[in-house]
């Protein structure tokens, strides 16, 4: 009798919470390699979702090699004696350190081109997967690259005209109001936190020093002013069609302009050039314009030369007050450790670090590889967001949105990978484990939570823990190992969780 009423209190509580849409997975011999969307379809939690678990008990997500996506369940506080322990985690959320601003990722033309051949209603569920705070990631911010990036299918800035000095010329490409701003302006639709921010690549070329798009170019200082000009017309573009921008950085990737022979579109800064622009020229004309709110992100680039490139910047206060922080991408921290943040935060502690670009090269989509490299990049995302929250940064954002099946389009041919892959002769879109990285804490962690002290005992478990705005505490942990780990947790003010986790796994735990 007894346990016909179990039974059926488990069923009712089972329709009670609504039933999340599963993932359907897309399989390369048995190996779950990502989850397929359509126009009518996509894996999500369901709409009356509770937000917190009941008292004593934690929500646990789980996405794993084996298979898992998102995959619920709640696990008891209680008392974890005998309990066996591979690692012990202690969470103490009285200890506080950064505030964080969000998550998001690059509305490039490519994004967009791709995106526009899905169906409207497929189109709808791809930005939903990101934005919609309760049925996606929650994603509130977006980087709108300024003009042309190696991710369009041609290259361009919005004066092309030389010496035009005036900028009697400038004007926004097609791709701006085919590709970029009407999806932009759906993310914002779907919530209304989101936070555009932009970069340009290059100025037109005849405002530098090489008269060319990529090689060693500075601006030339004729131009400083003219450059200033330019971003602020770009801004107001898209201020008129509903796009406000919180931040402009300093421009994408100066040091590419110093690498030896390598193509790729960019504009030099030395640390005193940068400094000199923003305090005399950037800064003074962005104050004086309609985006006197606009705050300027600096460095825009890999984090090796840190702190000393951001230096005369912060250092000096007529440059340093236009700016909000520094902002820093992933590609060589294989030489640069993560301390080198820690540097930057300690030496200016009022201003703000935060990881603007990430991607991996070579999409292995529809490859031999895919197989075995799907959950490697997955991996390779969430150990990164997990390192950059313990190491000051207020956000993480992500490249291209998603691209096509071949990693593209660019006209530059450098494809990449992406969260999401589209295939729009199916009218389909694919979302890879890197997808589920970034889900796991950015669903979960939004504008205004605090990172909290987690320390552990094991080099196998990886750990970060925040407090929500609203009082939950958010844990995500990474199994690295292939064997499971038992895990105990100690919350200093709610108690101990003991479980285990699956080999290689994603796992997010939530109470309040
Ligand atoms: C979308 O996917 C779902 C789940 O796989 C499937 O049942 C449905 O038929 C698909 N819809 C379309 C329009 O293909
Ligand atoms: C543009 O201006 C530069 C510097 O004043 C000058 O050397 C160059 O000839 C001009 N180019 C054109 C096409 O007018
Ligand atoms: C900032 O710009 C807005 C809109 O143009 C204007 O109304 C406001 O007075 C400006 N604020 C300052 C401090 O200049
Ligand atoms: C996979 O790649 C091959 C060769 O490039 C192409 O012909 C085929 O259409 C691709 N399939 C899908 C599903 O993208």
């Amino acid at each position: 009798m007894g346990h016909m009423w179990k039974t059926i209190f488990a069923i009712a509580f089972f329709f009670g919470k609504g039933i999340a849409n599963e993932c359907e997975p897309y399989r390369v011999d048995d190996v779950v390699i990502a989850c397929v969307c359509n126009s009518t379809y996509c894996d999500g939690p369901s709409d009356d979702e509770p937000k917190v678990p009941k008292e004593g008990s934690s929500f646990w997500y789980v996405t794993n090699k084996n298979g898992l996506r998102m995959h619920k369940s709640e696990v008891n506080f209680g008392s974890c004696d005998g309990s066996p322990a591979d690692a012990t985690i202690t969470v103490d959320s009285s200890k506080q350190y950064q505030t964080i601003l969000g998550f998001g990722g690059g509305f490039t033309d490519s994004f967009g081109i791709d995106l526009s051949k899905l169906s409207p209603a497929a189109q709808e569920q791809l930005i939903r997967a990101y934005y919609d705070p309760k049925k996606g990631s929650g994603y509130t911010l977006g980087r709108i690259p300024c003009a042309s990036t190696d991710f369009s299918t041609r290259f361009y800035t919005y004066d092309d005209v030389v010496n035009d000095t005036s900028l009697k010329h400038f004007a926004l490409a097609e791709d701006d109001y085919k590709y970029k701003m009407p999806y932009a302006r759906k993310a914002l639709e779907l919530n209304k936190e989101t936070l555009f921010f932009s970069a340009a690549w290059t100025p037109p070329a005849w405002m530098k020093t090489n008269n060319k798009i990529s090689g060693k170019g500075y601006l030339k200082k004729e131009h400083y002013q003219t450059y200033a000009n330019y971003l602020v017309k770009f801004m107001d573009e898209y201020k008129k069609h509903g796009i406000d921008m919180w931040a402009i950085s300093t421009g994408n990737e100066p040091l590419n302009a110093f690498a030896f022979n390598l193509p790729l579109i960019s504009m030099g800064w030395t640390p005193k050039m940068m400094a000199d622009w923003i305090a005399n020229y950037l800064g003074p004309t962005l104050s004086s314009s309609a985006h006197n709110k606009t705050m300027v992100l600096a460095f825009d680039d890999n984090r090796h030369v840190l702190p000393w490139f951001v230096e005369p910047t912060l250092e000096n206060r007529a440059s340093s007050k236009y700016v909000v922080g520094t902002a820093v991408h992933w590609y060589q921290d294989f030489l640069a450790p993560a301390y080198l943040l820690d540097r930057t935060h300690n030496e200016f502690p009022d201003k703000i670090i935060i990881m603007t670009e990430a991607s991996i090269i070579d999409p292995v989509w529809n490859t031999s590889k895919v197989k075995d490299e799907s959950w490697s990049r997955g991996e390779k995302y969430i150990l990164s967001i997990i390192e950059y929250m313990n190491h000051w940064a207020v956000g993480w954002v992500d490249w291209n949105l998603a691209l096509d099946v071949s990693g593209g389009p660019t006209w530059q041919k450098d494809y990449l990978d992406s969260a999401i892959v589209i295939n729009a002769d199916e009218d389909v879109f694919y979302k890879q484990p890197m997808y589920y990285a970034i889900h796991h804490i950015s669903r979960f962690v939004g504008r205004g939570s605090a990172r909290i002290s987690v320390t552990g005992d094991t080099s196998a478990v990886e750990s970060t823990a925040f407090l929500t705005p609203s009082g939950e505490v958010v844990v995500v942990l990474y199994n690295k190992d292939t064997v499971p780990k038992h895990v105990i947790l100690n919350d200093l003010q709610n108690g101990p969780l003991c479980f285990e986790l699956s080999p290689l796994s994603m796992n997010t735990l939530k109470y309040k």
